[in-house]
């Protein structure tokens, strides 16, 4: 049996989903096939420095972190020609380097400063092509204004928001006079970039109004304020492809407004006594994880309470909103569907979703080891498309260059 790829998977790092990163990067550990791939943990602490050890693979380990980054090895990934490198650091003084060769890096990362595009963006620069969405959706899915704007012109339907800054917020009579001028209550106020609901209140008055703004403005210079559904029902839809292909998964209804990316291992296998069919399942314990956000049992309906053609649009529309920011790999969609009107909107996009949304294929007969396949495979027709494209040519304009104006 030849190991020939290498891959190093990235989790954790500076993000308020630091945790649920650790959760969603082990669960798919363990389902990556061992035996043809050579995976290589990477954990990313919360000040972004790199370790691996083989025992990242399990969750019992995160238990007491620091003394599992004592007994692990920091590491620094070097570019060169033609490979990238894991190297030792510090390095050694008079024995060999620790060094091996990486061929994808698997970033497995929610939530801002990790989610945002710049993990891709560093790990590409250092000649890693990684398996998922690179730097532009990844940036573009951060931010809620942003993003809005994008789907809009792509027919994709999102509530009509005020986007506001912090310059606008030193005048605040101006600011609340505007949104009331223009918005009925209630009103939801959310900062543009963070996750997990933090910042995020429905004011229903003035006074409520300039509490909510104050909050999300310590959390984000730029906020965003819209109608709030009063009459709430949240869809998520998965969608796994590239800017050839997708297809859409099974939706899912989130039954508590707390954070519900996470589908824990007790909740997917140990309620219904069924065992996963992995074979590293012995790896898959989640026990830490117990009472964390999000981990609480029966959080979610799947399929969604939803009728056959509301699922068809939700599912129709989740692959227009994949194709607009130019996702790859597995991308949650979440939408708000007003149960007073029967209005759909696309709430927010996560390209990088918890849990990889493994358990919104399932349901469709797609396991999550060959989701997993799906995932690589996508990357390494990604990477041999790249090879393909010039990115530089010959030019003698060195030869004769001048620099104007300066006289030094
Ligand atoms: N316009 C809205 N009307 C009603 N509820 C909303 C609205 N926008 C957000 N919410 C509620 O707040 C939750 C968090 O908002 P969301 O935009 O998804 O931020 P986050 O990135 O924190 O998940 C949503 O899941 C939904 O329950
Ligand atoms: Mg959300």
């Amino acid at each position: 049996m030849s190991m020939n790829i290498t891959i190093a998977v990235f989790f954790g790092g500076n993000s308020t989903e630091h945790e649920i990163s650790i959760i969603s990067a082990i669960q798919a550990m363990g389902y990556l096939d061992h035996e043809k791939y050579r995976i290589i943990p990477v954990y990313m602490t919360k000040q972004n420095l790199f370790y691996t050890h083989p025992d990242m693979e399990n969750i019992e380990s995160f238990r007491d972190i620091p003394a599992l980054l004592k007994r692990s090895r920091r590491v620094f990934f070097l570019k060169e020609v033609n490979r990238t490198l894991m190297i030792g650091y510090p390095l050694r003084r008079f024995s060999r380097q620790e060094e091996t060769a990486v061929d994808f890096a698997f970033p497995i990362v929610h939530g801002t400063n990790v989610e945002d595009g710049t993990l891709q963006g560093y790990l590409e620069t250092l000649g890693l092509p990684v398996i998922g969405p690179g730097v532009l959706p990844s940036a573009l899915g951060m931010d809620k204004a942003v993003m809005k704007s994008v789907f809009k012109d792509h027919g994709v339907p999102v509530l009509p928001c005020h986007v506001c800054t912090r310059k606008d917020w030193e005048d605040p009579e101006r600011l609340v006079g505007t949104l009331m001028d223009s918005l009925s209550w209630p009103v939801i106020v959310k900062p543009v970039n963070l996750g997990s609901s933090i910042g995020i209140t429905k004011a229903s008055d003035e006074a409520s109004l300039r509490e909510a703004l104050d909050l999300a403005f310590t959390f984000s210079e730029k906020v965003l304020v819209e109608r709030a559904i009063v009459r709430l029902k949240e869809v998520n839809c998965a969608v796994l492809g590239d800017y050839e292909e997708a297809q859409a998964s099974e939706c899912e209804e989130p039954l508590s407004s707390d954070e519900t990316t996470i589908l824990s291992f007790e909740d997917k296998y140990m309620s219904g006594g069924g065992k996963g069919g992995s074979k590293q399942s012995g790896s898959m314990k989640t026990g830490g994880a117990k009472g964390s956000k999000g981990m609480a049992s029966l959080q979610r309906r799947i399929p969604a309470d939803i009728s056959e053609e509301m699922r068809s649009r939700i599912r129709e529309t989740a692959i227009k909103a994949f194709h607009a920011l130019d996702c790859a790999g597995v991308a949650r969609i979440d939408f708000m569907i007003d149960e007073e009107t029967g209005e759909l909107f696309l709430n927010e996009i996560n390209t990088i979703p918890g849990s990889l949304s493994f358990y919104l294929w399932e349901p469709l007969g797609m396991p999550y080891p060959a989701l997993l396949e799906k995932l690589i495979a996508l990357a390494q027709k990604r990477a041999r498309e790249a090879q393909k494209t010039t990115t530089s040519f010959e030019t003698n304009i060195l030869a004769t260059a001048q620099i104007g104006g300066g006289k030094r």
